[in-house]
């Protein structure tokens, strides 16, 4: 009698998992979460469940998911998930929605733009780890960013120190947290592509949820419409005559984007406070490729503040208020032009040769923001174009083209329809104010 009811209690047991799996149990435990797979054709959308499943991945321009549709197996030993989606148009949103059972989520992205789009907007954090709340603050603020201008809904940088530590817990419980509905959101809708930090150690859990396009150990780079995007890995060697200095030099050196960006945990230019000085292995090795290659940008993380930097024309961004436990920037120090003991993000929106810049609390307040142009003396306003369909610096016969083609296409009540004296003394002022050496 005791066997039979043991007997009758383990089926029922059997029968309600069966019917618990049937209506849906599954719990996700990770994303969905999007890379970048350094071609605007395409993304990778990824997730990870708590058990092995065959999922279904749709995708289309509107939430009808019609464009594709495919079943996708789990890989690796741990219920992960990934598909990259092909077929993509550049520059274009589209919706996605995963199907387990009964259970579906879903999210949307922007492809990347155009090899030869001339603006793009982007955002750039660092140091999410250890306080949650705060993590989601930012993370909130980028979601409603990025819901206001969908042109922001881009790429996100991440300057490392995702979590406390590289373990299973901390991953879990700490980035892709689920207790929060906006890093959620964030997750399911924007590409995040980042280098480690300290915290991140061995790197194997980064490396687990992070499947980058790595040229080697956890470094790469990418294009991203008019940007050049250079990830560091200051964990291995990046020394004179190492495999990844001369990879970034050659990287640098070959670059056609006029718009260049390296991405780096320690800062070599920082306000110091928190136990952490200036890295002087950026300040030798980083900073001469920087000012050979014209690069604009060194984003960083690692204290737990903003701080701006110039060094030789070259913004040093400390960007390390994205949920570690904040600390105080130090008054005083070298190059530093601007610091704030803040929870922040930073937007990057560059359109042509011009660049803006601005960090923003979590409330939305723009606490730091400036300009930069592609000229050292900045461009003038008749600088419309180059050659290269960019403006170049120079008020030439490109932008004299333009200028005459809307003459021509005017369609304003006050317009005349006629080049005259005016028009042409407007211009030749233009030229008239450059000073730069090599204006001609
Ligand atoms: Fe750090």
């Amino acid at each position: 009698m005791c066997c039979v009811k043991r007997n009758m209690f383990v089926s029922s047991l059997v029968l309600l998992l069966f019917v618990l799996h049937g209506v849906g149990i599954t719990a996700i435990r990770k994303g969905p979460y999007l890379i970048y797979p350094k071609n605007n054709n395409q993304m990778t959308v990824l997730w990870q469940l708590d058990l092995t499943a065959v999922c279904t991945l749709a995708w289309g321009l509107d939430t009808t998911y019609s464009t594709g549709s495919t079943s996708v197996s789990e890989y690796g030993t741990d219920h992960q998930y990934k598909y990259t989606i092909t077929g993509l148009a550049p520059g274009t949103r589209y919706y996605y929605r995963i199907t387990q059972d009964i259970n579906t989520y879903s999210g949307s992205f922007l492809a990347a733009p155009a090899t030869d789009a001339t603006s793009v907007k982007f955002l750039v954090y660092g140091d999410t780890r250890t306080n949650v709340a705060d993590h989601n603050s930012v993370c909130s603020r980028i979601v409603s960013t990025f819901t206001a201008d969908p042109n922001y809904q881009s790429v996100l940088l991440h300057m490392g120190d995702w979590n406390y530590t590289d373990s299973e817990t901390d991953w879990a419980d700490q980035y892709f947290s689920r207790a929060y509905s906006p890093i959620l959101q964030m997750l399911s809708g924007i590409p995040v592509h980042g280098c480690i930090g300290n915290h991140e150690g061995s790197a194997d859990g980064f490396k687990k949820y992070w499947p980058y396009p790595f040229q080697a150990e956890t470094y790469w780079s990418f294009d991203y419409g008019p940007a050049h995007i250079a990830i560091v890995d200051q964990y291995t060697d990046y020394t004179s005559g190492s495999a990844q200095l001369n990879w970034l030099q050659n990287d640098l050196q070959t670059s056609t984007k006029h718009w260049k960006f390296i991405v780096l945990h320690e800062p070599g230019w920082s306000a110091a406070g928190g136990g952490h000085p200036n890295n002087t292995d950026v300040q030798t090795y980083i900073q001469p490729l920087c000012e050979q290659y014209g690069v604009q940008f060194v984003l960083a993380g690692h204290n737990h503040y903003y701080a701006r930097a110039i060094v030789n024309g070259v913004q040093h961004i400390t960007a390390g208020g994205g949920g570690a436990p904040l600390t105080d920037p130090a008054t005083g120090q070298s190059n530093v032009v601007f610091a704030l003991e803040t929870l922040q993000f930073c937007k990057i929106n560059i359109n042509g040769s011009r660049l803006n810049f601005e960090s923003v609390k979590p409330d939305g307040t723009v606490f730091d923001s400036f300009q930069l142009t592609l000229c050292d003396n900045g461009i003038s306003p008749a600088d419309y174009t180059g050659p290269e369909g960019i403006p170049d610096c120079k008020v030439d016969y490109y932008d004299l083209a333009v200028l005459t083609a809307g003459w021509l296409n005017c369609a304003d009540d006050l317009c005349t329809h006629l080049v005259n004296f005016n028009d042409f003394a407007l211009f030749a002022a233009h030229w008239l104010d450059c000073t730069d050496a090599s204006c001609n």
